[in-house]
C-alpha cells in the first residue's frame, strides 16, 4: 500500500512547509501530496486561499503582495514554498502529489515542469496532478499530454470510476467515508488505482488495506509505515 505524507508529514510539522516534505524523504514514504495556488505568478504550496489557518497573516493569498505573503510565518518560522522549492528538494526522490486548488495553476505548471524537467532531470512518471476541478484536470491533460492525473472526489457518484476513466487518469482519490470494497473493485476492473484520504488512524488503515485500496494520504506516514509492518509481520 503506498503512504503519500499528506501536506508533508503535517501531524508533525506545519503543513506544506519544507520540513514537512524533508521529513516525508527521511520516512521512507512512497510520495508527498501538496495543494497548489498561483499567486502573482508563482505558484505556492498552500492549501486554504485564506492565510489564516496556517499563518499569522489575515486575509486572501491574493491580498498579499509576494514580499509579504513570503514573509508570513506558515509553522517554526518556516514560509510558504514554492512549488519550485519542493522540486528542489523531493524531484525523483519520491512520487509527488500536486493538487490544484487554484483554477489558474495549468498553465503555470505545465512551465514550471518543463523548467524541472530541464534543470532537474524530473521524471515526470513521478508526478501526478490531482484536483477536485476536472474541467481543470482535463486542460491540464490537453496542455501536457503525458501527465499523470487523479481524480478527487469528496461524494460517491454513480459513475466516479468512470470520471477517472474519461478523463485518461491513472488514479481516482476518495474521502475515507465513501470508499466500499465494490468501489475498489470497479477502479481496478477499470485500470484505476484507488487512493483514499485522509486515514490517520491504524484500523481504518488496515481495513482499506484489506479491501485493496493502493494508497492512503496520511498525516503520520511513519506511524502508517509501522502499523503495515506490524499487520505483516
Ligand atoms: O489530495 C487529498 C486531499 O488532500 C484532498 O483534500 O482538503 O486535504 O486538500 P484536502
Ligand atoms: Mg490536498
Amino acid at each position: 500500500m503506498k503512504i503519500f505524507a499528506h501536506r508533508g508529514v503535517s501531524g508533525h510539522f506545519p503543513e506544506n512547509t519544507l520540513p514537512a516534505f524533508a521529513a516525508a524523504l527521511q520516512t521512507g514514504s512512497h510520495g508527498i501530496e501538496l495543494d497548489l495556488f498561483l499567486h502573482d505568478g508563482e505558484l505556492v504550496v498552500i492549501h486554504d486561499r485564506q492565510v489564516d489557518r496556517t499563518t499569522n497573516g489575515h486575509g486572501l493569498l491574493e491580498d498579499f503582495t509576494p514580499a509579504a505573503l513570503f514573509a508570513l510565518d506558515a509553522g517554526n518560522g518556516q514560509p510558504i514554498p514554492t512549488l519550485w522549492q519542493v522540486l528542489q528538494l523531493c524531484a525523483n526522490r519520491l512520487e509527488i502529489n500536486i493538487e490544484l486548488k487554484g483554477q489558474d495553476t495549468a498553465p503555470a505548471l505545465v512551465a514550471l515542469l518543463h523548467r524541472a524537467q530541464k534543470e532537474l532531470a524530473l521524471r515526470l512518471d513521478s508526478v501526478l496532478v490531482s484536483s477536485f476541478h476536472h474541467p481543470l484536470l482535463q486542460r491540464l491533460k490537453t496542455l501536457l499530454p503525458e501527465i499523470r492525473i487523479g481524480v478527487l472526489i469528496a461524494h460517491y457518484p454513480l459513475d466516479g470510476v468512470q470520471l477517472a476513466v474519461q478523463l485518461n487518469a491513472v488514479s481516482l482519490h476518495c474521502d475515507r467515508g465513501f470508499v466500499d470494497r465494490a468501489l475498489v473493485n470497479l477502479a481496478h476492473q477499470a485500470g484505476i488505482e484507488l487512493y483514499v484520504y485522509t486515514v490517520n488512524q491504524q484500523r481504518e488503515l488496515l481495513a482499506l488495506r484489506d479491501i485493496g485500496v493502493d494508497g492512503v494520504f496520511c498525516n503520520f506516514p511513519a506511524e502508517a509505515l509501522q502499523w503495515l509492518r506490524t499487520a505483516t509481520a
